[in-house]
């Protein structure tokens, strides 16, 4: 058969390079995974038993507007949940928000080192990805504003970015919204919003408040440590909530998801258990590591970014620390398609694991 006579994905489809989650290592017990920004303490209490109660409902579809999920998380952080809209993890939001905004040919910006999902869901929609320089490993607000075309449809901002973990005063995201056209939307992707503690910065609540053209997205995948469940969320303008709710399916959001979710996001505790065991360990691993001689990105997140030496010792690279660690049970995450092919990301995990890769990598730097 002819190549034209087979079914053909649309234009863009086949640019795509499909996303490699990070590796689970083996389930003997005798590995850690470090590799996608987990939460080391797991899930709520709450929110495994009522995922558990749901359980008994398996034969009953789920509540497609996801309310009691969306009156949880309006409760807890003061919404109208009729501004919130709840997706199968964020990922599928980031895809929702591109699939329904953008036509083919129409420009989706995001900068050099953010989130690949991003650049995954602009070509999936049809759209032309622009990337734009970042300096220092942070977003710079003026090259964004530079490579607004009127193409321009989206911008993406992964706020704090993954995987560098820098994140954008919230003077300069207000100053980048200001700058955009008004008919370009600004999604704010805030997954990790909950483990920033600095005084300049927000989530960007305020900002989707006061704009028709700024969105808010978030995930229990991170600090609520349901990453299992898939769930996600945005705070939107109406007119946004109102398109995406005619694209996404029925029954995006399943019963353990609304149920546990809910039940998450209202246990505080455990969230702040979250908070305090990351702000003990990020500075932690952040200076042993350093301390070895290694460059460590300062991240606000759950997770650091760990450069390699740049003298050409391929024995002592990201690929050789890789499989150094990984021969030790250490499952960090290779970042070469966000443009860091000598450096390694490492979630902060419990205190065994942290300090394992530390004494570990303090072995391979010696060898
Ligand atoms: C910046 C960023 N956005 C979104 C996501 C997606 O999260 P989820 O789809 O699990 O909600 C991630 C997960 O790694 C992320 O790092």
């Amino acid at each position: 058969m002819t190549e034209q006579l087979r079914p053909q994905p649309r234009a863009g489809v086949m640019q795509i390079a499909a996303y490699v989650p990070g590796r689970h290592g083996s389930d003997d017990g005798k590995t850690w995974k470090l590799s996608s920004n987990e939460s080391p303490l797991g899930a709520s209490p709450a929110a495994i038993e009522a995922a558990r109660a749901a359980m008994e409902h398996l034969e009953l579809y789920p509540d497609g507007s996801a309310n009691e999920l969306r009156n949880a998380i309006a409760e807890v952080h003061g919404l109208n949940p009729a501004n919130i809209l709840c997706s199968n993890g964020s990922d599928e939001l980031l895809g929702l928000l591109a699939q329904t905004y953008l036509t083919p040919g129409d420009e989706g910006i995001f900068t050099e080192h953010g989130f690949l999902v991003y650049k995954i869901q602009i070509l999936a929609s049809g759209g032309v990805p622009v990337i734009v320089k970042e300096s220092g490993l942070h977003a710079d607000v003026d090259a964004i504003l530079a490579a607004v075309t009127p193409r321009t449809r989206i911008v993406f901002l992964a706020n704090p970015n993954n995987p560098t973990g820098t994140y954008l005063p919230f003077e300069e995201v207000r100053r980048l919204q200001a700058g955009l056209p008004s008919n370009v939307i600004l999604v704010l992707d805030a997954a990790y919003a909950e483990y920033v503690r600095r005084n300049d910065y927000e989530a960007g609540i305020e900002l989707v408040s006061s704009s028709q053209n700024v969105v808010m997205t978030r995930t229990f995948s991170k600090i609520h440590g349901l990453a299992a469940l898939r769930i996600g969320w945005m705070y939107a303008p109406a007119a946004i909530v109102d398109a995406i709710n005619r694209v996404r399916g029925p029954f995006n959001v399943n019963s353990l998801a609304i149920t546990a979710g809910a039940a998450a996001i209202r246990d505080r505790a455990h969230v702040e258990k979250a908070i305090a065991h990351n702000e003990e360990w990020l500075p932690w691993v952040t200076r042993e590591l350093e301390a070895l001689g290694l460059t460590v990105t300062p991240s606000v997140g759950n997770f650091v970014l760990i450069h390699f030496p740049e003298n050409g010792d391929t024995a002592r690279n990201a690929e050789a620390a890789d499989r150094f660690l990984s021969e030790r049970g250490f499952i960090l995450r290779r970042v070469t398609g966000y443009g860091f092919p000598n450096a390694l990301r490492m979630t902060i995990g419990p205190a065994e694991a942290n300090k394992g890769v530390v004494a570990a990598l303090a072995e391979f730097l010696k060898a």
